[in-house]
Order: structure tokens, then C-alpha cells, then sequence
């Protein structure tokens, strides 16, 4: 018999597999963007996908925009991962994830049409992601009507409203559509809505021919594969395959650290991989932090460099700021540092990627925010709590721009000096390498360091 002392050195002796970091063949990478959402993320993803086996949605739902340019051609992924325009990429909808069945066929038909691709084979949504159904768009439409001035800007894709449904364990999920009991769920779920949609003097128009399409839709995804991701995305790292996670929103949305309330209501930070995936915080590797050469936003809420001159309306005109869900025209402002140094901290940011570097080529100078004065008088390099409710004014520097044309350039070296000086300032101030500088839309204009 086993003595409680020889029992202990059996247990100190044992190999604990997958518990410690070296014991993973492979790891997760993230990609999420440090701003307002908008930062260019599907670009970036497509550029950095032929490195990946898979790629995988966390969080999010339609109402996300990715836009990716390649061969002369644009195309806009909502709720799609980006990596399925690379041959022999697994793309997983992860659980985090709240999905249209709707829009989620007309991506799927569209992207065929185009591409000719058969998405049924490199494909798999997770059973646990949870589904948004038509009374939750219009619940979004109730609620932010009911809010009047104070509304958030929403997509009025029924984000808030299906996340909502799922904190409070009434909402549909994925799996359920597979059920013989899914109609009967689905009219509890619908039968609560109706309810709350009453109370705010909201009349469901057209719900029967939306239900009929949201019901075929449903039908349309059971043709996909649909599984437990994270047994799946766990399996491919124990094979040593390597997964990237792409964020969609961006920091400054998230519903803990973002301008709350204007913010989505999931975890757009690192964070937000671990549950919306499945994958443990040992397995995260390397995060990419994307971040725009100045800031957009789109939607209600506080943005202290926001620019309401001329500069702004050239900004927004450059770099084409329009919403790519929405067609709403984005804010525009100046870099604010507090801001990127908060999102660098609070995902752990390993690698920064500096989109749109051209859209400021006309500017002679370029102002940089570093820190905020307070009405009080105090000056701070963090984000106030009362961010929503306190005015801030933002302490400038300035920078020389380069002012001049970047097209044709790849080698990092040769860029002109300001943006190489831009770039230093900015590493320094933040303390984390820039890798990649993005030039212009197309895959191909990604200079890499
Ligand atoms: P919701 O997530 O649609 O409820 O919108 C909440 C806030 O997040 C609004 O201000 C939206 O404009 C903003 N938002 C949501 N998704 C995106 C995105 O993908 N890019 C930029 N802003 C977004």
C-alpha cells in the first residue's frame, strides 16, 4: 500500500501535460483594435492569415464591418472570419460571438457568387454561439428610440439585446436551431420580447415575413458545420496548428473598460478570447494591437480629439471614413496617446500595426494628444472614470508631417523621415514596437519591419 509520503513524491513527480506554457506545441495569437473600432483589422488579418491554420471570431456579431481589398476588388465581412480568402484556413465563429442567421446567409451567398468559395467545408460555428432573432433588432430600434438624446449610435443590429438575453439565460443559442423543440423556444423568447416591445410603444411591423426569412435562414445553417469550437480550436493547438483570434469593434467599445455607456455590449479586449473562444490564458501568444495614424468614431459618446474644423472633414474625406456597416460618416480627430497607451496596457499589446499612415500625407504638421487637462485644472495621462460626463481638453504636440505621397513605397527604410520620426515618437511614448505601417487599403501596401 501506498504511504501518504510516497503518494506526495508520485504526485511531485507526475507530468502535468498542458498546464505549463512550454508544454503547448502552439499558441493563440490576437488581433484587436486599440481605438473606436475602424482601425482596419480585415486587412490585417488577410495579410496575416497565411501564417495561421485558423482563424477565429470571438466576440461581435454584424455588427462589425471588415473590409479587405485585394486583385482590384473590395469585399466587407460582417460576421464571416477574414481568413477565408486564404486556401487551406480552418475559420471558426466562436461562442463569444452573437450571430444573424440572416445576414449570416446573405454573407455566405454573396461571398459565393464572387469567389466561387464553398464555405460549408472551411467553416465551423460553435453550437453555443447565441443567435440573434428579428425581435431583437427591433428591440435595439425600441431602446435606443427610448433614449432620445442620450441614444448610443448603435448598428441596430440587435447586439445589446441578444447579448443582453444572454447574461440573462433566456437567449437562443446555435445548437437549439438542430432541436425539435427550437419553435418552442424561439416563441418563449419572442413572446418575451413582444412584451417589453409593447411597453416601449414599439409595433413589430412586418414580423411575419421577417420570421419566415429568419426561419429559412436557420435552415440554410444547417448545412454548415456546427460544433463545440473550443474542443475543436484546443485539438488544433495540441497538433501544434496555430489559431488567430481576430477581435472585431475595438478597445475603447469594450463593455468593462470602454466610454461606458457608449460602448457594444461584449469583450472586445484580450479578454474577451479566453471565454469567447474557449482557449485558456496560458495559450495566448503574441497580440497585435491595430491603431490608425489619427482616430475615428463612429456613434454616440466621448472622443476628446475629435476635430470639428476643416481638418477633420479633409481627414474624413482622405481616408474615406465612412462606416462599412452603417454608411454613417465616422468622426475624426488626432492620435490621443492616453488612449492607446490604456488599450496597449489592458490587452497586453506584444506587436503594434499603424494603419493609414497616407491619409495624413497632406497635413504639414500633425498635433498628437499626450495627455488630458481636466476641468478642475488637473492633468492626467489617464482615462477619467466620468469620461462621458466630464468635458476633457486635450494637451497637444506637435509633430512635423511628411506631407508628401507614400505610393510605391515597401521598404520601411525608405519612407520619409517625419513618418520614421512619427513612428519613433509614438514606440517611445507607448513603449511597443510598430511592426507594420499601412499605406493604403490594397494587401499588398503593408510595409513590415
Ligand atoms: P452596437 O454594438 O451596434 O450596439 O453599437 C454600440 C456602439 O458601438 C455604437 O456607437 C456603434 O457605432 C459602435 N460600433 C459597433 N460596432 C462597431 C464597429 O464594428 N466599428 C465601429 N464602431 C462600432
Amino acid at each position: 500500500m501506498a504511504t501518504a509520503k510516497s503518494q506526495i513524491a508520485k504526485t511531485k513527480n507526475k507530468k502535468f501535460k498542458g498546464t505549463k506554457r512550454d508544454t503547448f506545441k502552439s499558441m493563440v495569437d490576437i488581433l484587436l483594435g486599440l481605438q473606436w473600432g475602424d482601425e482596419g483589422k480585415g486587412k490585417i488579418v488577410d495579410v496575416l492569415a497565411p501564417k495561421y491554420n485558423v482563424v477565429a471570431r470571438f466576440q461581435g456579431g454584424p455588427n462589425a464591418g471588415h473590409t479587405l481589398e485585394f486583385d482590384g476588388m473590395k469585399h466587407v465581412l460582417h460576421q464571416i472570419p477574414s481568413g477565408v480568402f486564404r486556401e487551406d484556413c480552418m475559420n471558426v465563429i466562436g461562442n463569444g460571438v452573437v450571430l444573424d442567421p440572416v445576414i449570416f446567409k446573405k454573407e455566405v451567398e454573396s461571398l459565393t457568387e464572387k469567389f466561387k468559395m464553398d464555405l460549408t467545408k472551411n467553416l465551423v460555428i460553435s453550437t453555443k454561439t447565441a443567435i440573434i432573432i428579428p425581435t431583437h433588432r427591433m428591440m435595439d430600434a425600441a431602446q435606443e428610440k427610448a433614449k432620445g438624446d442620450a441614444k448610443i449610435g448603435s448598428t441596430l443590429k440587435g447586439i445589446g439585446p441578444t447579448y443582453t438575453d444572454k447574461v440573462s439565460r433566456h437567449g437562443l443559442r446555435l445548437g437549439d436551431i438542430l432541436s425539435d423543440k427550437f419553435q418552442e423556444k424561439y416563441e418563449a423568447v419572442k413572446a418575451r420580447h413582444l412584451q417589453w416591445l409593447s411597453f416601449l410603444e414599439y409595433t413589430p411591423e412586418g414580423l411575419e415575413e421577417a420570421e419566415a426569412i429568419f426561419f429559412a435562414a436557420c435552415d440554410f445553417l444547417k448545412s454548415f458545420k456546427l460544433a463545440e469550437t473550443e474542443y475543436l480550436v484546443n485539438k488544433e493547438l495540441a497538433k501544434g496548428n496555430s489559431v488567430l483570434a481576430e477581435g472585431a469593434q475595438g478597445s475603447l467599445l469594450d463593455i468593462d473598460f470602454g466610454s461606458y455607456p457608449f460602448v457594444t455590449s461584449s469583450s472586445t479586449t484580450a479578454a474577451g478570447v479566453c471565454s469567447g473562444l474557449g482557449v485558456a490564458p496560458n495559450k495566448i501568444g503574441e497580440v497585435y494591437g491595430i491603431f490608425k495614424a489619427y482616430c475615428t468614431r463612429v456613434g454616440s459618446g466621448p472622443f476628446p480629439t475629435e476635430l470639428f474644423d476643416n481638418t477633420g472633414e479633409e481627414m474624413r474625406r482622405e481616408g474615406n471614413e465612412f462606416g462599412a456597416t452603417t454608411g454613417r460618416p465616422r468622426r475624426c480627430g488626432w492620435l490621443d496617446l492616453p488612449a492607446l497607451k490604456y488599450t496597449v496596457m489592458l490587452n497586453g499589446v506584444t506587436q503594434l500595426v499603424m494603419m493609414k499612415a497616407d491619409v495624413l500625407n497632406i497635413f504639414e504638421n500633425l498635433e498628437v494628444c499626450t495627455a488630458y487637462k481636466l476641468p478642475n485644472g488637473e492633468v492626467t495621462e489617464e482615462m477619467p472614470y466620468d469620461i462621458c460626463d466630464t468635458e476633457v481638453t486635450p494637451i497637444y504636440t506637435t509633430v512635423k508631417g511628411w506631407n508628401c505621397s507614400l505610393e510605391g513605397i515597401t521598404d520601411f527604410d525608405k519612407l520619409p523621415q517625419e513618418l520614421k520620426d512619427y513612428v519613433a515618437y509614438i514606440e517611445e511614448q507607448v513603449g511597443v514596437p510598430i511592426k507594420f505601417v499601412s499605406t493604403s487599403p490594397d494587401r499588398t501596401a503593408t510595409i513590415a519591419r
